[in-house]
């Protein structure tokens, strides 16, 4: 899927706003760091500024160019989180609401466990178990109205299916947590810029009257739980993790 950069960062900016409590686990001297799936780039560009040596990669060239846009001059890359190599490991590994864009977490952690140093972290957030099942929900019940499959792309695992995966693949857990994490979607067109956003690919097979109708149903089903008097709040369910390679 390619990502639409300028609505992610005018109406999903809270994705990085959130990240930032992340970038207080980071340890205080300087470290090498790969952002995995880093974005538009706020958070590596946080953390070059914190005093870090930072690589930002995502798959996205879109997110890619306008990281590199508004921030020249720092390391931006576009890169597959599960094929990306180095000769150099990294001192850390860092990624916010990134990692459960994949999929296969295995893979993922057999090449963590090779990108990063012996005592070198692992630091990220991503959506853990149950993450916006109320919205996922409602669009898959819409799109099955109208005949369409919905396959999630989405990995959302729990601490307890997480933590033997981790230290099947040699990380030593600090921190893993999960928690519900409500988050206000801007404004009362809120929830349809968060449906096109991420559900880009699944509209785009639609004719217009259908994305339109899809959207609106979306709305009037979820108005009861999810609609606030003035914004729409996404039922967010975060896993948190500090791990350390062994
Ligand atoms: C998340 O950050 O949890 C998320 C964002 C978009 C789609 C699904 C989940």
């Amino acid at each position: 899927m390619e990502w639409n950069a300028q609505n992610y960062q005018k109406n999903h900016d809270f994705v990085f706003q959130y990240g930032a409590d992340l970038l207080e686990l980071l340890p205080k001297s300087s470290m090498k760091i790969l952002d995995v799936g880093c974005g538009t780039g706020e958070l590596s560009h946080q953390m070059t500024e914190l005093g870090h040596q930072v690589l930002g990669i995502d798959a996205s060239p879109n997110m890619i160019q306008q990281a590199q846009a508004q921030f020249p001059g720092e390391n931006f890359q576009v890169a597959n989180a599960l094929t990306f190599e180095t000769s150099q490991p990294y001192d850390v590994l860092f990624s916010n609401a990134a990692l459960h864009w994949i999929t296969d977490h295995e893979k993922l952690l057999s090449q963590f466990q090779r990108l990063v140093n012996v005592e070198g972290l692992l630091i990220c957030e991503f959506g853990g178990a149950g993450n916006v099942r109320k919205l996922t929900s409602a669009f898959q019940a819409e799109l099955e109205k109208l005949g369409k499959n919905y396959q999630s792309p989405f990995y959302f695992p729990s601490c307890k299916q997480y933590q033997p995966m981790l230290e099947a693949h040699g990380f030593h857990v600090h921190l893993l947590q999960e928690y519900d994490r409500p988050t206000p979607l801007k404004g009362s067109e809120g929830l349809r810029n968060w449906l096109k956003q991420f559900f880009a690919s699944d509209l785009a097979a639609l004719s217009e009257v259908e994305q339109e109708r899809i959207l609106s149903e979306v709305e009037a089903t979820l108005e009861d739980s999810c609609w606030k008097e003035t914004y729409w709040e996404a039922d967010y369910h975060r896993i948190r993790i500090v791990a350390e390679k062994k």
